[in-house]
C-alpha cells in the first residue's frame, strides 16, 4: 500500500514536472515564432489564434444574430434583396450602423453582397426556415442577462431571469398566468420541431402502439408522431393548461408527476426533453413513477440534449450545461448518466442511439423486462 503510494507520487510529480514544461515551451515567444515558419505548425498556430479570437469574441457574433432576427431585417431580405440603404431605412438603422451589421452578417455566413445589394445567404435562409429558430434567438436575451455576471451566476448566488422565465419547472403550475404558459408552450413546440424529426427517425415505432408522452406540453411531438404513424394513439400527460387540444390527434391527460401517479394503459412512454429540466431526486421518482406505470415489455423513450459522453463538447457541456445551471433546478447529463438512472429505476435493455445531431437530441430506449 505504502508503496503503491510512493509510486504514485513519483508520477504525480514526473507528471506535474512535464506539464509545467509543456506549458513554459507553449508560451515561449521565440519557439512561437520558429514553429510559424514551418507549413504545418504554422497552420497549427494560426488555428489556435483563430480559436482564442472566437473565444473572445463569440458574444458579438451572437448579438449580430439577434439584431438580424430582432430588427427583421432577416425576413425583408427573404422577400427581396434590397440596397443597404433600403435596409436601413426599413428597419430603422442609421446608415453607418446598417453597413457595418450587412458586413458583420456577410463575415458570419447570414448575407452576401451581389451588385450593390444584399441577399440572404444560405445560412439566413436555414435559420428562417427552421421552426422556432427565431423565437430562440430572441428568447436567449434572458440567458445572456443571467451571464452578464458569470462569477456570481457560477457561484451559484444569482436569482436568474431563466428561473422566472421557466417557472413551471418548481412544479408551480396553478401559478401561472395564461400569457406565460402561452409564451413558454410556443417556444417549446415550435423548437420541438427537430427534436421530434430526429427522434421519431431513429427509433422502431409499433403501429398499435399506445403511447404517452410525459411532459408533452401543448403536443408538437405527438402531433409529428401521428402525422408519421397515423395508427399509433397517443395522450399527453402534463400540468393543466399546458395543452389546449380538445380534438386533436392526441388526448390530454392533466396532472403532475410531482403528485399524481402516472396514468396506465400505455405500452411506450416517452420523456421529450423532460429531465433535464429537473434535479437528480425529482428524475429518480419520475423514472421509477413510470416504470411502475408500464406492463412488462413496455418501454421508454428520453430524447433531449445530453452532455458529450467521451469528452465534453460545446453544445452539451458549454450551452445546455450553462442553460440548465442559470434555471436552477435543471442539469444536463451525459447519455451514461441517464442510462444510470434508467437502469436504477428498474429499466432494461437500455440502448443509447447514434446522435445525428448531438446538438438537438440524443435519443435513449430502455425496456421494463
Ligand atoms: C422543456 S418542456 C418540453 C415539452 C415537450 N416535451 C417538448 O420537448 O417540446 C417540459 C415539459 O414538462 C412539463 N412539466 C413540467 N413539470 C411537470 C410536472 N410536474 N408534471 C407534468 N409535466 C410537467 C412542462 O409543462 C413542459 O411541457
Amino acid at each position: 500500500m505504502a508503496q503503491s503510494a510512493s509510486r504514485f507520487n513519483v508520477n504525480t510529480r514526473f507528471s506535474n514536472w512535464w506539464y509545467n514544461q509543456k506549458n513554459k515551451i507553449i508560451k515561449n515567444i521565440r519557439i512561437q515564432d520558429f514553429l510559424a515558419k514551418f507549413p504545418i505548425t504554422s497552420r497549427i498556430a494560426r488555428k489556435e489564434g483563430e480559436a482564442i479570437f472566437q473565444l473572445m469574441t463569440g458574444f458579438v457574433d451572437t448579438q449580430i444574430l439577434f439584431t438580424f432576427v430582432q430588427s427583421g431585417a432577416l425576413k425583408l431580405l427573404e422577400d427581396n434583396p434590397m440596397s443597404v440603404e433600403e435596409l436601413s431605412r426599413k428597419i430603422g438603422l442609421d446608415l453607418k450602423g446598417a453597413e457595418i451589421l450587412c458586413r458583420a452578417g456577410c463575415a458570419l455566413g447570414l448575407v452576401r453582397f451581389k451588385s450593390q445589394r444584399v441577399f440572404l445567404a444560405r445560412r439566413g435562409v436555414l435559420i428562417l426556415s427552421l421552426p422556432g429558430m427565431a423565437e430562440l434567438i430572441d428568447h436567449h436575451s434572458i440567458l445572456y442577462e443571467d451571464l452578464s455576471d458569470p462569477i456570481s451566476l457560477f457561484r451559484g448566488e444569482k436569482e436568474t431571469q431563466l428561473s422566472k422565465f421557466w417557472p413551471y419547472v418548481f412544479g408551480q403550475a396553478d401559478s401561472l398566468s395564461s400569457s406565460d404558459v402561452s409564451k413558454y408552450s410556443d417556444l417549446m413546440s415550435k423548437s420541438q420541431f427537430m427534436v421530434a424529426r430526429d427522434t421519431i427517425g431513429c427509433i422502431k415505432i409499433n403501429k398499435n402502439a399506445k403511447w404517452l408522452d410525459v411532459g408533452g406540453g401543448s403536443g408538437a411531438f405527438a402531433n409529428e408522431l401521428v402525422r408519421k404513424h397515423p395508427t399509433v394513439k397517443v395522450s399527453i400527460f402534463d400540468v393543466p393548461g399546458a395543452n389546449e387540444a380538445e380534438n386533436g390527434p392526441h388526448k390530454f391527460i392533466s396532472g403532475s408527476f410531482f403528485t399524481d401517479k402516472i396514468p396506465t394503459g400505455f405500452d411506450t412512454v416517452s420523456c421529450i426533453r423532460v429531465l433535464y429540466d429537473h434535479d437528480d431526486q425529482t428524475v429518480s421518482s419520475l423514472l421509477a413513477k413510470i416504470h411502475s406505470s408500464l406492463p412488462e415489455g413496455g418501454r421508454i423513450i428520453v430524447s433531449e440534449p445530453m452532455l458529450g459522453e467521451f469528452s465534453p463538447n460545446k453544445w452539451g457541456d458549454t450551452y445546455f450545461a450553462t442553460y440548465t445551471y442559470a434555471m436552477k433546478t435543471g442539469t444536463t447529463r451525459s447519455p451514461s448518466q441517464v442510462s444510470d438512472f434508467l437502469y436504477k429505476s428498474g429499466f432494461k435493455k437500455v440502448k443509447i442511439f447514434p446522435s445525428r445531431r448531438p446538438f438537438v437530441t440524443t435519443v435513449i430506449e430502455a425496456h421494463k423486462n
